[in-house]
């Protein structure tokens, strides 16, 4: 696992944006799997302007749902959904052939995680993903405790998480499950990296990278990946020893 430390969160999305645009370079049908939320936004903008600038070809690339709320409508300005066509689709003019995202309204959520799973399978394996990491450690939506051999699977979301996620929606929203890729995708990817920015994850990052590795903090397992980045800003990185 490498650690990179930036000064603040504009270098750090600059950064990160670099990293990604090179994995595209290097591999034009790459598999990509990208996170919403706050952290990575300023990363996708940068993203969008950065694929002009150098002509950066994602035509061939195919993105894969990290995550979603279930019961949320893709119309919804807080879903998955609605987050990675405003910030990437759209600005990147992604065809619908090259998206698959969780359709968290669908009755039968089990055949919808395996329809998932079948998908990355056929695409090859997901060569990218770039993860955030929520107050409570998780990634995606692999909440504390969550078993480390899952694929992709429905999940009960932990308080912290139903709260913070309020930040997403205009109003005040029900968030009580979450569909998601699981931890054995992210062992398997190819190359994984993880984002984090602002005082308010510090304490959460030096659980990540100092405290033993463990699903109950399922950021941790990045410490196991063959080829795993983690990029934080200075003030996500406050509470890490020195050395
Ligand atoms: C989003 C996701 C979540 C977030 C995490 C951090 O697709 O999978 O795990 O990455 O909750 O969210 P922000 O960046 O908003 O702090």
């Amino acid at each position: 696992m490498l650690l990179h430390i930036y000064k603040d969160y504009n270098t750090l999305a600059s950064m990160a944006a670099n990293e990604i645009i090179g994995v595209i370079k290097s591999k034009p049908n790459a598999v990509l799997c990208l996170a919403t939320g706050e952290t990575p936004l300023l990363t996708y903008e940068m993203i969008a302007i950065q694929a002009i600038d150098e002509n950066v070809d994602f035509s061939r690339c195919t993105f894969i749902g990290l995550d979603e709320w279930v019961n949320i409508p893709p119309d919804n300005e807080g879903s998955c959904h609605f987050f990675l066509e405003k910030n990437i689709f759209k600005p990147l003019h992604i065809l619908n052939s090259q998206i698959h995202l969780f359709d968290a309204l669908e009755k039968n959520l089990e055949a919808e995680c395996r329809k998932m799973d079948k998908t990355i399978r056929e695409n090859g394996g997901i060569d990218l993903m770039l993860v955030g990491v929520g107050m409570n450690g998780h990634i995606g939506f692999n909440e504390p405790g969550v078993p480390d051999n899952l694929y992709s699977h429905v999940i009960a979301l932990d308080t912290i998480t139903q709260s913070v996620g309020q930040k997403y929606f205009r109003q005040s929203t029900k968030l009580q499950s979450g569909i998601t890729l699981g931890l054995q995708h992210f062992m398997e990817c190819r190359k994984v990296i993880m984002m984090a920015s602002g005082i308010k994850k510090s304490l959460v990052m030096r659980k990540t990278l100092e405290d033993k590795v463990s699903t109950e903090m399922p950021a941790s397992m990045i410490r196991k990946h063959d080829n795993g980045v983690v990029m934080l800003d200075e003030e996500a990185a406050a509470l890490l020893k020195k050395d």
